[in-house]
């Protein structure tokens, strides 16, 4: 097992350390060389196909589902269908609305969650049209979706899902490239430049790895906390609640991600003095409002750690630390924010001698009900 980590203490450290390798090997086949445009050779969509969907759903759980709250982001954003989405065990009891105009786009790391593959079982029998998005060739997910993309993030073996994420948002993001390609929803510079972007991330992804002391010194420094509350909005958001997930699963320490404007609505009787908040604000049509919240939270004497673009000098006036990531486009921030989020996962469960691989009363791959 040792050898199988190459070195690192933990597969889930390791797995973090392959992120960018597996964010190029995802991306990477599937960009022109030009940075033009998205080929997904594995689907062979034309605007008439992709018309046809008055509705497209996204359907997984846990991590998955948390990649499939960006992938709504991206679809509704770039390629401007709307996108609903669900948890698998919600989703497959609840009589879904689904018909031969609707697309469900099913999100699964190992292509074997029972509920999952239930939801996509009652889709095809309500007359739907699948898409797998999944990590393992041959799952039973892919074996019965009637199109199948592939993340290529090798095997993930820690229960606490990091590479399949990040390799699940940029499937996301190359899926809802293809659907704008198509639709011609967005321009070509713009277009160019996004690809750009995406182009850079894997090296971008490895500075984010380069320096975790502050992190690790953090984790050490509230470790202890009983909770900890993340905060953020849009995109932001979407990256708080697996952050908080993450640090739920293997540190057990009480973690809770909001939507930062719904603070004032019932979360902001939990901030007290000391509390640690993790508040991301890379998204520039809602900083301003974020920062009210930050401030909101500071007047309660709350410990806030801001997560920022390295371009950013604002926030550093209004929180107590910053962990700055690589600048790039904000709809490809998440990439960028999730790993030190990982990372402070891994460190304070660390600190509090957890099992870093194998959490208590988890599993890989959930395959009973
Ligand atoms: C389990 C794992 C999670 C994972 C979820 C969905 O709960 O511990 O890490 O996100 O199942 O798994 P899937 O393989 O369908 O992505």
């Amino acid at each position: 097992e040792a050898a199988e980590k190459g070195g690192y203490e933990h597969f889930m450290l390791k797995e973090i350390h392959e992120q960018p390798k597996a964010v190029r090997d995802t991306v990477m086949p599937r960009l022109a060389k030009d940075n033009s445009s998205v080929i997904l050779d594995e689907l062979k969509w034309n605007k008439e196909y992709l018309e046809s969907f008055h509705k497209i759903f996204i359907v997984a759980c846990g991590t998955a589902y948390h990649a499939g709250l960006v992938g709504k982001y991206y679809i509704e954003k770039l390629a401007r269908i709307p996108v609903e989405l669900d948890i698998a065990s919600e989703f497959r009891y609840r009589n879904p609305i689904v018909d031969e105009h609707t697309l469900v786009i099913i999100v699964s790391q190992s292509g074997e969650t029972s509920d999952t593959l239930a939801a996509l079982k009652e889709t095809k029998r309500l007359g739907g049209k699948t898409l797998a998005i999944t990590n393992v060739v041959g799952s039973s997910i892919a074996r019965d979706a009637d199109e199948v993309i592939y993340t290529w993030a090798g095997p993930e073996i820690a229960v606490a899902s990091t590479k399949a994420y990040t390799t699940q948002l940029v499937t996301m993001f190359l899926l809802a490239m293809y659907m704008a390609g198509i639709k011609k929803t967005i321009a070509p510079e713009r277009t160019k430049d996004l690809l750009t972007q995406l182009r850079a991330l894997p090296d971008q992804i490895s500075r984010t790895l380069e320096d975790t002391e502050p992190i690790k010194t953090f984790a050490k420094q509230y470790g202890f906390n009983e909770d900890v509350f993340f905060i953020g909005r849009s995109l932001d958001y979407n990256v708080a609640l697996e952050g908080s997930l993450k640090l739920k699963e293997i540190s057990y320490i009480h973690a809770e991600a909001y939507a930062a404007g719904e603070l004032k609505h019932g979360t902001l009787a939990l901030i007290v003095k000391g509390v640690p908040v993790i508040a991301l604000a890379t998204q520039k049509s809602v900083y301003e409002k974020t920062i009210s919240n930050i401030k909101e939270i500071k007047a309660r004497d709350a410990v806030v750690i801001g997560i920022a673009a390295e371009t950013d000098n604002e926030l550093i006036k209004y929180v107590d630390h910053v962990i700055k990531v690589p600048a790039t486009d904000e709809l490809l921030i998440p990439l960028l924010t999730v790993v030190p989020l990982q990372m402070l996962a891994y460190y304070a469960a660390i600190t509090r001698g957890c099992d870093v691989d194998k959490p208590r009363n988890l599993a890989k791959s959930v395959t009973v009900e």
